[in-house]
C-alpha cells in the first residue's frame, strides 16, 4: 500500500516570519491526518523555523534544492548534510525551474539524488515535459530520459526511499492541469519503467506525484487514478484553506 503524500512547494515565497504564520494556520485546519502524509517545503532561509513548529506534528519537512557535496567552498551552496541537520525527510530534485532557470541537467540531478540517497534524504525528483515535447509525442521518452538519467548515479535501496513527481510543465502555475486519464498514461508508463529499473517490487512502492495546478477542485479526480499516489502543489499551498481542503481531498 502506497500512503498518499501531498507536498507543498513554496518556491521563492514567504518570509521566516509569514512561514511561520501559513504553517501554523496549517496546522490548526489540516488537524489530525492518518491517512495522508503532508510535507512542506519552505525556502531555506525558513526551514529552521518552521521545522520547530512541526516538531510537534505529524507534518514532515522538505526542501527545494542541495547541492551535492557534503561540505567544502561552494559559496551559496546548501549540502544534504545541512539540511539532515534540519531534520528534512525529503528533498525536491530536478524541478523545471531548476532545470529552465538554473542550469540543472541530467547530470548534475543525477548527483544530487546520489548524494541526498547517500545521506538518507528521499528525492522527490521531478519530470514531466514542455508543451512542444507533448504536441510532438515525446512525452514518454523526455521522461524515461529524465528518470535514467537521474538514477544513473545509484538506485534507492528500496523503494520507499524515492519520490517521484510528474509535472507537465505546461500544467505548472498555468491554471491548465492534465486530465486524470492523460496524467494516470504517464504515471503508469512511469510505474512500468521503475518496475523495470528497481524490481517490479521496489518499483511498485515508489510513490508518484502529480504537480501542475493542483487545486483543491480538481485533486480527487486526480488521486483516483491507480498510480497518482500524491500531489506537488505550488500555488495553492500558499493558501492554508486551500492546501487544507487539498490534503482532505477524501
Ligand atoms: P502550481 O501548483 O503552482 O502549478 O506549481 C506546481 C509546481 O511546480 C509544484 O512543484
Amino acid at each position: 500500500m502506497r500512503k498518499p503524500l501531498i507536498v507543498a512547494n513554496w518556491k521563492m515565497y514567504n518570509t521566516v516570519s509569514e512561514a511561520s504564520f501559513l504553517v501554523e494556520e496549517l496546522i490548526g485546519k489540516i488537524g489530525d491526518i492518518s491517512s495522508v502524509e503532508v510535507a512542506i517545503a519552505p525556502p531555506f532561509t525558513a526551514l529552521e523555523a518552521v521545522s520547530k513548529i512541526l516538531s510537534e506534528t505529524d507534518l514532515t519537512l522538505a526542501a527545494q534544492n542541495m547541492y551535492w557535496e557534503r561540505a567544502g567552498a561552494f559559496t551559496g551552496e546548501i549540502s544534504p548534510v545541512m539540511l539532515r541537520d534540519l531534520t528534512c525527510r525529503f528533498v525536491i530534485l530536478g524541478h523545471s525551474e531548476r532545470r529552465q532557470f538554473f542550469g540543472d541537467g541530467d547530470g548534475e540531478v543525477a548527483l544530487k539524488v546520489e548524494a541526498a540517497l547517500a545521506e538518507g534524504l528521499i528525492p522527490i525528483l521531478c519530470v514531466g515535459e514542455t508543451l512542444g515535447e507533448r504536441e510532438y509525442r515525446k512525452t514518454f521518452e523526455v521522461v524515461e530520459r529524465q528518470i535514467r538519467g537521474a538514477l544513473d548515479g545509484g538506485m534507492p535501496d528500496s523503494g520507499g526511499a524515492l519520490i517521484i513527481a510528474y509535472e507537465p510543465i505546461w500544467a505548472i502555475g498555468t491554471g491548465k492541469t492534465a486530465s486524470p486519464e492523460a496524467a494516470q498514461e504517464v504515471h503508469c508508463f512511469i510505474r512500468r519503467l521503475l518496475e523495470n529499473l528497481l524490481g517490479k517490487g521496489p518499483g511498485g512502492e515508489v510513490r508518484i506525484l502529480y504537480g501542475g495546478s493542483v487545486k483543491p477542485d480538481n485533486v480527487r479526480g486526480l488521486m483516483e487514478m491507480q498510480d497518482i499516489d500524491g500531489a506537488l502543489v505550488g500555488g495553492a499551498s500558499l493558501d492554508a484553506e486551500s492546501f487544507t481542503r487539498i490534503v482532505h481531498f477524501k
